[in-house]
Protein backbone atom coordinates (compact mmCIF):
# COMPACT_ATOMS: atom_id res chain seq x y z
CA UNK A 1 0.00 0.00 0.00
CA UNK A 2 1.24 3.76 -0.65
CA UNK A 3 1.83 5.65 2.04
CA UNK A 4 -1.01 7.95 1.35
CA UNK A 5 -3.29 4.73 1.21
CA UNK A 6 -1.91 3.76 4.68
CA UNK A 7 -2.51 7.11 6.10
CA UNK A 8 -6.19 6.74 4.63
CA UNK A 9 -6.68 3.80 6.14
CA UNK A 10 -5.43 4.73 9.52
CA UNK A 11 -8.10 7.56 9.70
CA UNK A 12 -10.89 5.47 8.45
CA UNK A 13 -10.23 2.80 10.98
CA UNK A 14 -10.19 5.33 13.75
CA UNK A 15 -12.88 7.14 12.70
CA UNK A 16 -15.44 3.94 12.40
CA UNK A 17 -14.66 3.24 16.08
CA UNK A 18 -14.11 6.62 17.68
CA UNK A 19 -16.05 9.02 15.74
CA UNK A 20 -17.03 11.85 17.74
CA UNK A 21 -20.70 13.40 17.72
CA UNK A 22 -20.46 17.07 18.57
CA UNK A 23 -23.03 19.42 18.22
CA UNK A 24 -22.18 21.20 15.22
CA UNK A 25 -21.88 18.25 12.93
CA UNK A 26 -24.94 17.65 12.70
CA UNK A 27 -25.82 21.27 11.04
CA UNK A 28 -25.25 22.15 7.57
CA UNK A 29 -26.09 26.05 8.29
CA UNK A 30 -23.17 28.23 7.37
CA UNK A 31 -23.12 30.75 10.26
CA UNK A 32 -23.64 27.85 12.61
CA UNK A 33 -21.21 26.48 11.40
CA UNK A 34 -18.68 29.35 11.43
CA UNK A 35 -19.55 30.29 14.90
CA UNK A 36 -18.42 26.32 16.11
CA UNK A 37 -15.31 27.22 13.98
CA UNK A 38 -14.51 30.48 15.30
CA UNK A 39 -15.12 29.61 18.77
CA UNK A 40 -12.47 26.17 18.23
CA UNK A 41 -10.03 28.36 16.82
CA UNK A 42 -8.61 28.67 20.34
CA UNK A 43 -10.42 26.88 22.60
CA UNK A 44 -11.45 23.21 23.46
CA UNK A 45 -13.61 21.05 22.49
CA UNK A 46 -15.59 20.40 25.96
CA UNK A 47 -15.19 24.14 26.79
CA UNK A 48 -16.98 25.08 23.87
CA UNK A 49 -20.02 22.47 23.72
CA UNK A 50 -21.96 24.08 25.95
CA UNK A 51 -20.97 27.90 24.98
CA UNK A 52 -21.92 27.32 21.91
CA UNK A 53 -25.21 26.14 22.85
CA UNK A 54 -25.90 28.87 24.79
CA UNK A 55 -24.89 31.06 21.56
CA UNK A 56 -27.16 29.55 19.30
CA UNK A 57 -30.07 30.34 21.44
CA UNK A 58 -28.89 34.12 22.33
CA UNK A 59 -28.41 34.31 18.53
CA UNK A 60 -29.77 32.10 16.41
CA UNK A 61 -29.09 33.39 13.56
CA UNK A 62 -26.82 36.61 11.44
CA UNK A 63 -29.96 38.94 12.30
CA UNK A 64 -29.93 38.35 16.12
CA UNK A 65 -26.40 38.74 16.60
CA UNK A 66 -26.36 41.83 14.32
CA UNK A 67 -29.15 43.15 15.99
CA UNK A 68 -27.45 42.59 19.53
CA UNK A 69 -25.53 45.04 21.94
CA UNK A 70 -21.46 43.83 21.88
CA UNK A 71 -22.02 44.11 25.75
CA UNK A 72 -24.47 40.93 25.30
CA UNK A 73 -22.11 39.33 22.34
CA UNK A 74 -18.95 39.82 24.97
CA UNK A 75 -21.52 38.39 28.04
CA UNK A 76 -22.06 35.12 25.35
CA UNK A 77 -18.37 35.06 25.13
CA UNK A 78 -17.24 34.80 28.77
CA UNK A 79 -15.35 31.60 29.55
CA UNK A 80 -13.82 31.19 26.41
CA UNK A 81 -11.01 34.07 26.50
CA UNK A 82 -9.35 35.33 23.09
CA UNK A 83 -12.75 37.85 24.06
CA UNK A 84 -11.44 40.05 20.24
CA UNK A 85 -13.23 36.56 18.07
CA UNK A 86 -16.62 38.00 19.80
CA UNK A 87 -16.42 41.20 18.68
CA UNK A 88 -14.89 40.07 15.16
CA UNK A 89 -18.28 37.85 15.14
CA UNK A 90 -20.46 40.62 15.80
CA UNK A 91 -19.03 43.04 13.32
CA UNK A 92 -19.32 39.98 10.50
CA UNK A 93 -23.15 40.21 11.46
CA UNK A 94 -23.36 43.83 10.70
CA UNK A 95 -21.53 43.64 7.46
CA UNK A 96 -22.86 40.15 5.93
CA UNK A 97 -26.53 42.33 7.24
CA UNK A 98 -25.48 44.84 5.41
CA UNK A 99 -23.49 44.16 2.07
CA UNK A 100 -25.35 40.78 1.54
CA UNK A 101 -28.37 40.82 2.60
CA UNK A 102 -27.99 38.67 5.51
CA UNK A 103 -26.19 35.96 4.16
CA UNK A 104 -22.77 34.58 4.11
CA UNK A 105 -21.02 34.77 0.89
CA UNK A 106 -20.86 31.39 -0.75
CA UNK A 107 -17.24 31.28 -1.45
CA UNK A 108 -14.06 31.10 0.42
CA UNK A 109 -12.72 34.15 -1.07
CA UNK A 110 -15.55 36.32 -0.19
CA UNK A 111 -15.94 34.83 3.17
CA UNK A 112 -11.93 35.25 4.26
CA UNK A 113 -12.17 38.99 4.07
CA UNK A 114 -14.38 39.52 7.00
CA UNK A 115 -13.71 39.74 10.53
CA UNK A 116 -11.91 36.96 12.38
CA UNK A 117 -12.10 34.76 9.63
CA UNK A 118 -8.77 33.70 7.94
CA UNK A 119 -7.94 30.96 5.36
CA UNK A 120 -8.89 27.93 7.65
CA UNK A 121 -11.78 29.13 9.00
CA UNK A 122 -13.36 30.52 5.20
CA UNK A 123 -12.54 26.76 3.66
CA UNK A 124 -14.13 25.06 6.97
CA UNK A 125 -17.12 26.61 6.65
CA UNK A 126 -17.44 26.11 2.96
CA UNK A 127 -16.61 22.08 3.36
CA UNK A 128 -19.21 21.34 6.52
CA UNK A 129 -22.22 23.37 4.79
CA UNK A 130 -21.69 22.87 1.42
CA UNK A 131 -19.36 20.01 0.81
CA UNK A 132 -16.51 21.64 -1.71
CA UNK A 133 -13.53 19.88 -1.83
CA UNK A 134 -11.27 22.04 0.33
CA UNK A 135 -8.01 21.17 1.99
CA UNK A 136 -8.23 22.26 5.81
CA UNK A 137 -5.23 22.42 7.74
CA UNK A 138 -5.79 22.98 11.63
CA UNK A 139 -4.14 21.79 14.92
CA UNK A 140 -5.20 18.06 14.76
CA UNK A 141 -4.85 17.62 10.93
CA UNK A 142 -1.90 19.33 10.95
CA UNK A 143 -0.22 16.47 13.91
CA UNK A 144 -2.17 13.64 11.95
CA UNK A 145 0.07 14.19 8.73
CA UNK A 146 3.34 15.42 10.41
CA UNK A 147 2.63 12.12 12.46
CA UNK A 148 2.31 9.57 9.52
CA UNK A 149 4.47 11.70 6.59
CA UNK A 150 7.51 13.92 8.52
CA UNK A 151 8.43 11.84 11.49
CA UNK A 152 11.73 13.09 11.17
CA UNK A 153 11.64 16.56 9.34
CA UNK A 154 11.90 19.61 11.62
CA UNK A 155 9.95 23.65 10.70
CA UNK A 156 7.75 21.63 8.30
CA UNK A 157 5.08 24.33 6.74
CA UNK A 158 1.68 24.02 6.03
CA UNK A 159 3.07 24.27 2.61
CA UNK A 160 4.16 20.41 2.65
CA UNK A 161 1.62 19.30 3.69
CA UNK A 162 -1.18 20.93 1.41
CA UNK A 163 -0.29 18.55 -1.46
CA UNK A 164 -0.16 15.36 0.43
CA UNK A 165 -3.45 16.35 1.80
CA UNK A 166 -5.02 17.10 -1.40
CA UNK A 167 -3.85 13.88 -2.71
CA UNK A 168 -5.53 11.98 0.43
CA UNK A 169 -8.88 13.92 -0.22
CA UNK A 170 -9.28 12.46 -3.63
CA UNK A 171 -12.45 10.24 -3.20
CA UNK A 172 -13.92 11.00 0.12
CA UNK A 173 -16.82 12.94 1.36
CA UNK A 174 -15.15 16.37 2.04
CA UNK A 175 -16.93 16.80 5.27
CA UNK A 176 -16.99 13.31 6.81
CA UNK A 177 -13.39 12.79 5.91
CA UNK A 178 -12.16 15.99 8.11
CA UNK A 179 -14.30 15.17 10.88
CA UNK A 180 -12.48 11.45 10.74
CA UNK A 181 -9.22 13.51 10.09
CA UNK A 182 -9.98 16.14 13.18
CA UNK A 183 -10.96 12.81 15.19
CA UNK A 184 -7.61 10.62 14.39
CA UNK A 185 -5.27 14.51 15.24
CA UNK A 186 -6.90 14.78 18.32
CA UNK A 187 -6.26 10.90 19.33
CA UNK A 188 -2.85 11.22 18.18
CA UNK A 189 -2.37 13.95 20.38
CA UNK A 190 -3.65 12.10 23.66
CA UNK A 191 -1.95 9.31 22.48
CA UNK A 192 1.46 11.31 21.86
CA UNK A 193 1.11 13.48 24.45
CA UNK A 194 4.76 14.44 25.54
CA UNK A 195 5.93 13.96 21.78
CA UNK A 196 3.35 16.25 20.26
CA UNK A 197 4.17 15.70 16.16
CA UNK A 198 2.90 19.42 15.85
CA UNK A 199 6.53 20.18 17.28
CA UNK A 200 8.30 19.61 13.99
CA UNK A 201 5.50 22.36 12.10
CA UNK A 202 7.06 25.42 10.80
CA UNK A 203 6.44 28.35 13.60
CA UNK A 204 5.18 26.12 16.14
CA UNK A 205 3.97 27.98 19.17
CA UNK A 206 2.49 26.84 22.44
CA UNK A 207 -0.39 29.73 24.22
CA UNK A 208 1.31 31.86 26.15
CA UNK A 209 0.95 31.57 30.35
CA UNK A 210 -2.36 32.42 31.01
CA UNK A 211 -1.82 33.12 35.11
CA UNK A 212 -0.22 36.75 35.50
CA UNK A 213 -0.95 37.88 31.92
CA UNK A 214 -2.54 40.84 30.16
CA UNK A 215 -4.93 38.12 28.51
CA UNK A 216 -5.70 37.15 32.01
CA UNK A 217 -6.39 41.00 32.84
CA UNK A 218 -8.32 41.72 29.83
CA UNK A 219 -10.67 38.78 30.62
CA UNK A 220 -10.83 40.57 34.15
CA UNK A 221 -11.44 43.98 33.35
CA UNK A 222 -14.46 42.95 31.07
CA UNK A 223 -15.70 40.58 33.13
CA UNK A 224 -16.09 43.48 35.95
CA UNK A 225 -17.14 45.80 33.23
CA UNK A 226 -19.82 43.51 32.61
CA UNK A 227 -20.81 43.24 35.94
CA UNK A 228 -21.06 47.27 36.10
CA UNK A 229 -17.27 48.50 36.42
CA UNK A 230 -16.73 51.53 35.07
CA UNK A 231 -13.58 53.62 36.91
CA UNK A 232 -10.33 53.23 35.33
CA UNK A 233 -8.98 53.93 38.97
CA UNK A 234 -10.30 50.17 39.42
CA UNK A 235 -7.94 48.83 36.92
CA UNK A 236 -4.87 51.19 36.08
CA UNK A 237 -2.83 50.68 39.23
CA UNK A 238 -0.52 48.28 37.81
CA UNK A 239 1.37 47.91 34.28
CA UNK A 240 -0.28 45.28 33.75
CA UNK A 241 -4.13 47.07 34.31
CA UNK A 242 -2.63 49.50 32.36
CA UNK A 243 -1.75 47.26 29.27
CA UNK A 244 -4.61 45.26 29.37
CA UNK A 245 -6.89 48.72 29.24
CA UNK A 246 -4.57 50.00 26.24
CA UNK A 247 -5.23 46.68 24.66
CA UNK A 248 -8.89 46.81 24.84
CA UNK A 249 -9.23 50.16 23.57
CA UNK A 250 -6.90 50.13 21.09
CA UNK A 251 -9.06 46.88 19.62
CA UNK A 252 -12.35 49.40 19.87
CA UNK A 253 -13.73 46.91 22.72
CA UNK A 254 -13.76 49.68 24.95
CA UNK A 255 -13.77 53.45 25.20
CA UNK A 256 -12.12 55.60 27.93
CA UNK A 257 -13.08 59.36 28.79
CA UNK A 258 -13.11 61.31 32.23
CA UNK A 259 -11.82 58.23 33.91
CA UNK A 260 -14.93 55.97 33.14
CA UNK A 261 -14.63 52.94 30.83
CA UNK A 262 -17.26 51.82 28.81
CA UNK A 263 -17.73 48.95 26.80
CA UNK A 264 -18.28 49.71 22.87
CA UNK A 265 -22.41 49.68 21.80
CA UNK A 266 -23.63 49.40 19.03
CA UNK A 267 -24.37 53.41 18.42
CA UNK A 268 -21.05 54.57 18.57
N1 LIG B 1 -15.61 19.39 13.92
C1 LIG B 1 -15.76 20.35 13.01
N2 LIG B 1 -14.84 21.30 13.14
C2 LIG B 1 -14.08 20.95 14.18
C3 LIG B 1 -12.96 21.52 14.81
N3 LIG B 1 -12.46 22.67 14.40
N4 LIG B 1 -12.43 20.85 15.83
C4 LIG B 1 -12.95 19.70 16.25
N5 LIG B 1 -14.00 19.12 15.70
C5 LIG B 1 -14.56 19.73 14.67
Amino acid sequence: MSRIALFKKAVHDHYQTNRRELPWRRTRDPYTILVSEVMLQQTQVARVIPKYRAWLDRFPDIAALAEAEPEDVLRAWQGLGYNRRAKALWELARIVTERHQGRLPSSAAELKVLPGVGGYTASAVRVFAADEPLVLIETNIRRACLHHFFPRQAEVPDQELAPILAQALLGEDPREWHYALMDYGAHLGLALKDRNPNRRAAGYRTQSRFKGSVREMRGEILRRLLAGSRSVKEFAGDDRGRAALEALAKEGMIRIAKGKISIISSST
